[in-house]
């Protein structure tokens, strides 16, 4: 008899997910983009309806019960999701999103501590939002941009990073935890390990690792951890830098005006103390607090049950993918050493064709760049399809993508 050996039951996690009862043309719907966006469940949605019937009021400014409930929500969701990430509460800042998190260390950041001569190293698995920001800074302060290569099977090259270091300009290394295209799992430790050895500071893009990940930010080492809320359940508009305490005492302030001020006289301000000194202007409130509830509902399933689950999904789904012709799949072949995501392209078709025919059977997965332009060069194709996995897929999602797939190819008399 076969041991069902997956820690989650996905039908039952299923039920929390309103969106996910949904029928659509007499179907229900093969969610399969949630390293796009995640679904969110009843609590989270229920958290924010709560928030704004219940407690609505400015934080931090009154003293009335309402605005001290409205503060004790927020705060206490910055504590619980400090302690989901192993990140202390002063290094916890509550960002739009992870985009505006790395933005932050390299204005903040960047512009005091890289300039001529300096270079700043990032990799070839690279969203947009952790290129540009650094494109715009090497630029501005005439540093150089270095890149680590990505190998054909989707991993980076620890040589090339310590020959990278050993340069002796390397400001800062820059990367992600989780590939959004090639679902690399990168070594974190190990590389925040050589760069601060070398004298450099690490910033992880945590975006794709922190719904799919046991994430604890001070055994990975990192001096910057950026992720964001809506692909780990929560809200849209809400992202966390989490920094390193006495780093951020020592940055600028990224955006100025109220509530990151200690005081402020005609010429001169001086600064609020951690996190609040880089949460200028009214904070989304119900948004963290939606947060909150995202990471309690992820605590309750264990992320360790999460990672578990979502691997299994991605091994059926390596194995069931190579059963149609024609199907290409890029990054890590072995599951345990990849996210829940996997990017795909299928000989004779664009992947906007195929996502397109895909959503005649009510799956959804997403086709284009993934904003992932200078990866998409180094693998030479202009465009992948992207199959993603939330805790809440099962394996008849996988079989129903497999199933579209071929159909898909039929249609296209192949
Ligand atoms: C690896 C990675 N980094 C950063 C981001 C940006 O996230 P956001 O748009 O929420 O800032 C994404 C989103 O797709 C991502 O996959």
């Amino acid at each position: 008899m076969a041991v069902n050996l997956d820690p989650i039951d996905a039908e039952t996690v299923r039920k929390d997910f309103p969106l996910l009862t949904r029928i659509v043309h007499g179907r229900p719907i093969v969610y399969l983009d949630s390293a796009n966006t995640s679904q969110k469940p009843a609590s989270v949605i229920e958290a924010i309806d709560d928030y704004y019937r219940q407690h609505n009021a400015n934080i931090h400014r009154a003293v009335y019960q309402l605005a001290q409930e409205a503060t004790d929500l927020f705060e206490g969701a910055r504590g619980r999701i400090a302690a989901f990430t192993g990140a202390p509460v002063p290094g916890t800042i509550f960002t739009r999103n992870a985009t505006e998190a790395i933005n932050l260390v390299a204005y903040a950041w960047g512009r005091e501590h890289v300039g001529p001569g300096d270079a700043v190293l990032i990799t070839d698995l690279e969203h947009h939002s952790n290129i540009v920001p650094w494109q715009l800074l090497c630029e501005e302060r005439g540093a150089e941009l270095r890149y680590l290569s990505v190998s054909g099977d989707g991993t980076l090259s620890l040589p090339q990073l310590d020959e990278e270091l050993a340069r002796g300009n390397v400001k800062l290394l820059a990367f992600a935890h989780v590939s959004n295209v090639l679902g690399t799992i990168n070594p974190v430790a190990e590389m925040c390990a050589r760069a601060r050895a070398a004298g450099a500071v690490s910033l992880v893009d945590g975006a794709q690792a922190v719904p799919q990940l046991p994430v604890n930010v001070a055994a990975l080492g990192a001096d910057f951890y950026a992720w964001t809320g809506h692909k780990a359940l929560g809200p849209t508009g809400i992202g966390v830098l989490h920094g390193r305490p006495e780093i951020l005492e020592a940055m600028r302030p990224f955006l100025a005006g109220g509530d990151m001020i200690g005081s402020v006289s005609h010429q001169r301000s001086t600064w609020n103390e951690l996190p609040w000194k880089f949460e200028a202007g009214t904070s989304m409130i119900a948004e963290a607090v939606g947060l909150g509830a995202a990471i309690d509902y992820l605590s309750s399933l264990g992320m360790a049950a999460v990672r578990a689950h979502e691997q299994s999904l991605t091994e059926r789904a390596l194995a069931r993918l190579a059963e149609v012709p024609g199907l290409r799949t890029f990054g890590p072949s072995d599951a345990p050493s990849r996210g829940g995501v996997i990017s795909f392209t299928l000989e004779g078709m664009h992947p906007h064709d195929v996502a397109e025919l895909l959503n005649r059977d009510n799956v959804c997965v997403r086709a284009g760049h993934h904003c992932a332009q200078p990866l998409m060069t180094c693998l030479g194709i202009p465009a992948t399809a992207r199959a993603s996995f939330g805790p809440y897929n099962c394996a008849d999602d996988v079989d129903a993508l497999i199933a579209a797939l071929h159909g898909a190819r039929e249609v296209f008399g192949l």
